[in-house]
């Protein structure tokens, strides 16, 4: 299967859109992410489940007020902010959007966050900062995003520092061998500008850039296919187009909206956590 490598500038692009669209029509959110339910009987709401997928990724940190962590593709602060707040931890976060690291150092300021927590914009293939410099990385399904899986994991090993830990979420073709794939994973990649992993080269994948396995999690279950009954259950908002924006998006027919992925259980995301030897 071949598919169409998202390009950093495009994907920027996109996110920009996204949150001067989502602040315009009351959707705005801090958190850019799915979420996590911790057993089939949660009651957890999608708000509540998003924190909770922050939560696991402070929890396997295992970060303190004494370590520096690099949110990378921090969206507009979300999870490094609630990081900074939780843990006193110091954050650096990046995104490829420029309107999410603007709308990302406001709710710092207005958190009262600013000391510990500050968003720049950058590219994660290319990183503008020194090798060894963070204690932890955390990658909070931005990874899909990026073209070339291999140079991320080279450039988060060059950045952690010795004993450093990276938590990442990813997505992948669960049943890698299914010849026809559910449509709508092909449409959350084409209209969200993502990739899927192949979950038979992850591991082998980090190995390559130096890093060590320490877990690697089939979250699927209690995060994308509950994210879809969720939003099936919340009835018309599947109706809207992921990225429609007033006319600034021309999405055909067939734009991917949430609905798109219900029951697909071909559709996996993966939660890994990698040390640095
Ligand atoms: C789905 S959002 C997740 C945001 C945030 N981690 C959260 O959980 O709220 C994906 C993020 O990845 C960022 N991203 C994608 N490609 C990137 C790249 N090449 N360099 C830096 N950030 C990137 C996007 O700008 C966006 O902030």
């Amino acid at each position: 299967m071949t598919q169409t490598l998202p390009q950093p500038q495009d994907v920027g692009a996109l996110y920009d859109k996204l949150t001067l669209s989502a602040m315009r029509d009351g959707s705005f959110n801090t958190n850019v992410h799915i979420g996590y339910w911790d057993s089939p009987d949660s009651t957890a709401t999608i708000d509540e489940a998003m924190d909770r997928l922050t939560d696991v990724f402070i929890e396997k940190l295992g970060v303190d007020a004494s370590s520096h962590v690099l949110d990378l593709g921090c969206g507009v602060g979300g999870p490094g902010l609630r990081l900074a707040g939780r843990t006193g931890a110091r954050v650096t976060g990046v995104s490829i959007s420029a309107e999410q690291v603007k709308t990302a150092n406001k709710l710092a300021a207005e958190t009262g966050l600013s000391a510990r927590a500050v968003f720049e914009h950058a590219d994660a293939l290319n990183l503008p900062f020194q090798d060894s410099s963070f204690d932890a990385v955390m990658a909070l399904e931005s990874i899909c995003h990026m073209p070339d899986r291999d140079q991320v994991f080279r450039e988060i090993f060059r950045v952690l520092k010795p004993g450093g830990r990276v938590v990442l979420t990813d997505i992948f073709d669960r049943y890698p061998r299914k010849e026809v794939r559910s449509p709508g994973i092909d449409k959350f990649c084409r209209d969200l500008m993502c990739t899927t992993a192949d979950i038979d080269d992850y591991v082998p994948m980090l190995h390559r850039a130096g890093l060590r396995l320490h877990s690697i999690d089939d979250i699927t279950e209690q995060s994308t296919l509950r994210l879809a009954d969720e939003i099936e259950k919340l009835g018309g908002f599947e109706e809207r187009p992921v990225a429609m924006d007033e006319g600034n998006f021309e999405f055909s027919e067939d734009a991917f909206k949430p609905g798109d992925l219900s029951g697909a259980d071909d559709f996996g995301c993966l939660l890994a956590v990698a040390v640095r030897p």
